[in-house]
């Protein structure tokens, strides 16, 4: 790589920026951000580097769950504003964007046979009863049943669901059961074969899927059998909607990318996902009775319901 350029101000944001993380990963971010600072100044013909072209190349190459630390840097009167008011005033909570966003969904072939039985399983991962996931898990399922599908719903939080072993019995030639932990998640694999169209809600805890999400998608793993040979036939679909406190609504698409992923894996294409933003401050994405503060946003509901809708058509 040819030496990058930099002014004094953009050395001391890129030193700034390398700080955020421990020493030990500093070098190979710093060698990540230099290559694209330096394919981005080739592109624009640009010898020098500034500030703003480091903050840039930077989140280029860093997910978007960083943005709060980009915001701090670029308007910090502004990420006051939106992120830390909202904490200690309840006017400032009241008035926090509560966004979602319905992905943009691919062009598909009309209903498919498995599809014609219209058999949704939705999971709520957020420990909250009521709270926004459940409700939003909840708005797609009315959705689903008003076009016609049967639902089931299971809330990961109620049911007895311990972690993945790794015994890797599931890998066998010769094992015929699915899973040797023995728990509610015995009847919940039979449920997942027999439904067509899942739905997967959950928060973001920490900068990734909540754990109750994460320990049940592990146990997915069992599906997958010898020589990567699969349980779970093409043909189901899914809608994962992810929600979050962060009040802007792509902060963590690339987590519901990993569970769309996940699903990928197991065959199940995800047709539908919705990003649902801004459920923090004082009382944590709760209205003064306890409840989701999303209720009180039905425009931004419907557009979950329509997805809930789209998934079983
Ligand atoms: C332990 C914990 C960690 C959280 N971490 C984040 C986070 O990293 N980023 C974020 O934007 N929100 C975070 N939140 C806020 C939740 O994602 C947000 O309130 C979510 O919508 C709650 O969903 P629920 O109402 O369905 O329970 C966190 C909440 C908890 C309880």
């Amino acid at each position: 790589m040819n030496q990058v350029k930099l002014n004094t101000e953009a050395g001391i944001t890129l030193q700034k920026i390398l700080s955020i993380w421990p020493q030990i990963m500093q070098g190979r971010r710093k060698e990540k951000i230099l290559y694209m600072l330096s394919l981005l100044m080739h592109a624009r013909k640009i010898h020098t580097a500034t500030r703003a072209l480091v903050i840039e190349a930077t989140q280029m190459v860093v997910p978007k769950s960083y943005d709060p630390f980009f915001h701090m840097m670029k308007d910090m009167n502004k990420f006051k504003r939106l992120t830390l008011d909202p904490f200690d005033d309840v006017e400032a909570y009241n008035a926090l964007p509560i966004k979602v966003k319905r992905w943009k969904a691919p062009r598909r072939k009309k209903t498919t046979d498995v599809l014609k039985q219209k058999n949704v399983l939705a999971f709520c991962a957020s420990p909250r009863k009521g709270g926004n996931s459940d409700i939003l898990v909840d708005e797609a399922i009315k959705g689903a049943q008003d076009a016609g599908a049967k639902a089931d719903k299971i809330m990961l939080q109620k049911i007895k669901m311990g972690y993945c072993i790794g015994c890797r019995k599931c890998k066998d030639q010769g094992y015929s059961g699915l899973c040797t932990v023995k728990d509610d998640m015995t009847t919940v694999y039979q449920k997942i074969i027999d439904a067509n169209a899942i739905i997967i809600g959950f928060p973001i805890y920490t900068g990734r899927e909540c754990a109750q999400l994460s320990v049940f998608m592990d146990r997915w793993d069992c599906f997958e059998r010898f020589k990567f040979g699969a349980t779970l036939k093409p043909g189901r679909v899914a809608l994962v909607i992810g929600t979050w406190g962060y009040a802007y609504d792509d902060t963590y698409d690339h987590i519901i990318e990993n569970i769309m992923v996940i699903l990928k894996l197991h065959k199940v294409e995800t047709i539908e996902a919705i990003s649902a933003c801004g459920f923090e401050g004082i009382l944590h994405g709760l209205d003064e009775k306890g409840r989701g503060v999303i209720a009180k946003f039905p425009k931004e509901l419907k557009k979950v319901y329509e997805a809930g809708a789209a998934l079983v058509k």
